[in-house]
C-alpha cells in the first residue's frame, strides 16, 4: 500500500495534515522528535488523536538520527509522497538560538533528502518554507522573485532549504516543492504564536505585549485552508509525470490584516477587553507579510474558505475546551 511520510506529525501543521490525509483514506507514517521548543503536552495530545487512526504509524525519532532511517527503510518503496513539516520554527527564537535552525532545518532536510534521493516511487516531496524569506520589503512578492535579503537565521535557514532543493532535484531528478506558509493559525495551534500567547497572557492577568507598537501586518491563514490546499498541490504532482522539478510557491491568505484589527477581532470573538502594552519592534521581525497568489491560484486552483472572524471563532472554541 502506498504511504505518505509526514515529518513533524506532532507539530501544529503536521498534525492537521496527517489527520486530513488519513481521513481521505491515505496511510500516514508520522515522525517527530517531540522537542521542547514549546509545551510537549500539546504535541502528545495531538498524537493521541492521530494514534486512534488505524492507518497511522508513528516514530518518535529525530530526522538527524541514523537509526530512524534504518527503521524507515522497510517502507522505502511504499512512500510516494513526503510532506516535510518538521523543523525549528520561530523568528525571534532564532536570534538567540541560531544553531538549532541549522541542525533542524538545514541538516535534517539534507538527511531526509539523502534517504530519498534514489527513490523510484517518490512522486513529490513537499517541504515547509516561510513567508519570512521575503525579508523586510517582501510584501506581495510573487513566489518567483529573488529572495536574498533575509533578516533572521530562521529565514536564512528556509532560503538554504530552497537552494538545497534545487541541487538535489537537478542531480537526482526528484520533485521538491517548497511552500512558503504565511502565519498559520487555528485549533491545536502553536503556543508561541501571538494569538495563542495573547489568550495565555490574558489568562494570567498579564498585559498583552504588542510588538512594533501594533504596526505589524500579516496574511493570517486558517489551518484548514492550508491543509486543503496542500492536498490539492499533492494531487497535482501525483497526476503529473514530472522529474526533477524544484519550485517554490506561496501558501497564505491574500488578505493582509493589521495586527490591531486582528486584536480587535479577537476581542469581539472572545468578548474580552485585553490590557495592552505597546513595545518596540523585535529583532528579526518583518513589518508586513502579504501573500501574492497570482501564480498559485491558476496552477492549483487554491481556495481560502475562512475569513479571520470565522477562523478565530473556531480557534477560541477549541482553546476554551482545551
Ligand atoms: N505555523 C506557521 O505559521 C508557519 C509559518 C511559516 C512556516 N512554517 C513552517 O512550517 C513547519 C511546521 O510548522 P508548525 O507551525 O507546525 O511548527 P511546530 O513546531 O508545531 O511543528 C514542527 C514539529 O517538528 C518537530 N521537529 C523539529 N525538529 C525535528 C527533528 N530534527 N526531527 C524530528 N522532528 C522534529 C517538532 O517537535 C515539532 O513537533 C515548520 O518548518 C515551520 O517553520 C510555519
Amino acid at each position: 500500500m502506498k504511504k505518505i511520510l509526514v515529518t513533524g506529525a506532532a507539530g501544529f501543521i503536521g498534525f492537521h495534515t496527517a489527520k486530513f490525509e488519513m481521513e481521505k483514506g491515505n496511510y500516514v507514517i508520522g515522525v517527530d522528535n517531540l522537542n521542547e521548543y514549546y509545551d510537549v503536552k500539546i504535541k502528545k495530545d495531538r498524537l493521541k488523536i492521530l494514534k486512534k487512526y488505524k492507518n497511522f504509524l508513528f516514530f518518535k525519532d529525530d530526522l538527524n538520527n541514523k537509526n530512524f532511517y534504518k527503521k524507515l527503510k522497510k517502507y522505502f518503496s511504499d512512500i510516494d509522497v513526503v510532506i516535510h513539516l518538521a523543523g525549528q520554527a520561530g523568528v525571534r527564537y532564532s536570534i538567540k538560538n541560531p544553531e538549532t535552525y541549522i541542525v533542524n532545518n538545514v541538516l535534517a532536510y539534507i538527511k531526509l533528502l539523502e534517504f530519498f534521493k534514489f527513490s523510484k516511487k517518490l512522486k513529490v516531496l513537499l517541504y515547509a518554507s516561510s513567508s519570512s524569506v521575503y525579508g523586510e520589503k517582501g510584501e506581495k512578492k510573487s513566489s518567483n522573485s529573488l529572495v536574498n535579503d533575509p533578516i533572521s537565521i530562521y529565514s536564512a535557514s528556509k532560503i538554504s532549504m530552497e537552494l538545497i532543493s534545487k541541487v538535489y532535484s537537478k542531480i537526482y531528478k526528484i520533485n521538491l516543492i517548497g511552500l512558503r506558509f504565511f502565519t498559520v493559525y487555528g485549533p491545536w495551534g502553536r503556543p508561541d504564536m501571538s494569538y495563542f500567547k495573547f489568550l495565555m497572557m490574558n489568562k494570567r492577568k498579564k498585559f498583552l505585549e504588542i510588538y512594533n507598537f501594533g504596526k505589524h501586518q500579516r496574511s493570517f491563514t486558517y489551518i484548514d485552508d492550508v491543509v486543503l490546499n496542500l492536498f490539492k498541490i499533492i494531487n497535482f504532482y501525483k497526476k503529473k509525470n514530472l522529474r526533477g522539478e524544484s519550485s517554490v510557491f506561496n501558501l497564505g491568505n491574500e488578505k493582509t490584516i493589521k495586527l490591531m484589527d486582528f486584536i480587535k477581532t479577537l476581542e469581539i470573538v472572545t468578548n474580552i477587553k485585553f490590557k495592552k502594552k505597546f513595545i518596540k519592534k523585535q529583532l528579526g521581525d518583518v513589518e508586513k507579510t502579504g501573500a501574492n497568489l497570482k501564480l498559485e491560484k491558476d496552477k492549483f486552483n487554491l481556495i481560502f474558505n475562512h475569513n479571520l472572524k470565522e477562523g478565530l471563532i473556531k480557534f477560541y472554541k477549541w482553546f476554551k475546551n482545551y
